[in-house]
């Protein structure tokens, strides 16, 4: 663990990284450190359960695509932001810093130079005070604050599985899902209130 990590690391900036790019051979090096990293994660006693219903290859293109338009400026991430897409986990500095710490190792297995390790781990800095809270935050869609508890109702663009029977939602499908925890079930498990 880096002696940076206690007195916060210098935040990085968001500007395109051409030199970065270039180190993480146009993604490819990208992906085999995210590869890597999800697979230490998704076996991490402190940082699984967070992950609970998601498979690591989806996690992986997520933030895939999201340090992509980072460090080499394509427009290709169309996920939440860091602070809507952990609105409902609680995480401190220290959980944040093991995991930062985890992707550090990883930088430095995959022969990503230094100088680059440090920038990697202070743009990365810039999304702790998005993410650390000691209590869920509402989603924010258009500056609007939805509700923590509930469920609401989606008609899926893309198949899942239920997170009560595991069986396969598909596309078109309608998934009933907490709206702030995310598990989302199928009609079996929770039909709609006008089919019960
Ligand atoms: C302890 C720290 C962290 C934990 C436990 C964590 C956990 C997670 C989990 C569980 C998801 C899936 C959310 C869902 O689908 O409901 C997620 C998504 C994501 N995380 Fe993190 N994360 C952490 C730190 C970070 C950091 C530092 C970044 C940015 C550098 C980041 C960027 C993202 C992105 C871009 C997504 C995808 C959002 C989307 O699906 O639209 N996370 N994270």
């Amino acid at each position: 663990m880096s002696s940076m990590t206690t007195e916060r690391r210098r935040l990085g900036d968001l500007k395109p990284d051409p030199e970065m790019w270039a180190a993480l051979d146009d993604g490819a090096l990208l992906t085999r450190i995210l590869d890597d990293f999800y697979t230490t994660v998704f076996a991490d006693p402190r940082l699984a359960h967070f992950f609970e219903g998601r498979t690591k290859d989806w996690v992986a293109q997520k933030q895939y695509s999201f340090l992509c338009q980072i460090f080499s400026g394509a427009p290709v991430y169309f996920g939440d932001r860091p602070r809507n897409a952990h609105h409902w986990m609680v995480i401190d500095d220290a959980l944040f810093d093991h995991r930062e710490a985890i992707m550090e190792a990883c930088l430095r297995r995959h022969g990503l130079p230094e100088h680059l390790v440090q920038r990697w781990m202070s743009v990365e800095e810039i999304f702790r005070k998005q993410i650390v809270k000691a209590a869920p935050v509402p989603r924010k869609v258009n500056g609007a604050a939805l509700p923590l508890e509930g469920y609401d109702r989606i008609v899926l663009d893309s198949g899942t599985l239920c997170d009560g029977c595991g069986a396969e939602v598909g596309t078109g499908a309608t998934l009933t899902f907490h709206v702030r925890t995310g598990k989302g079930y199928c009609a079996t498990c929770m039909p709609a209130p006008d089919a019960r």
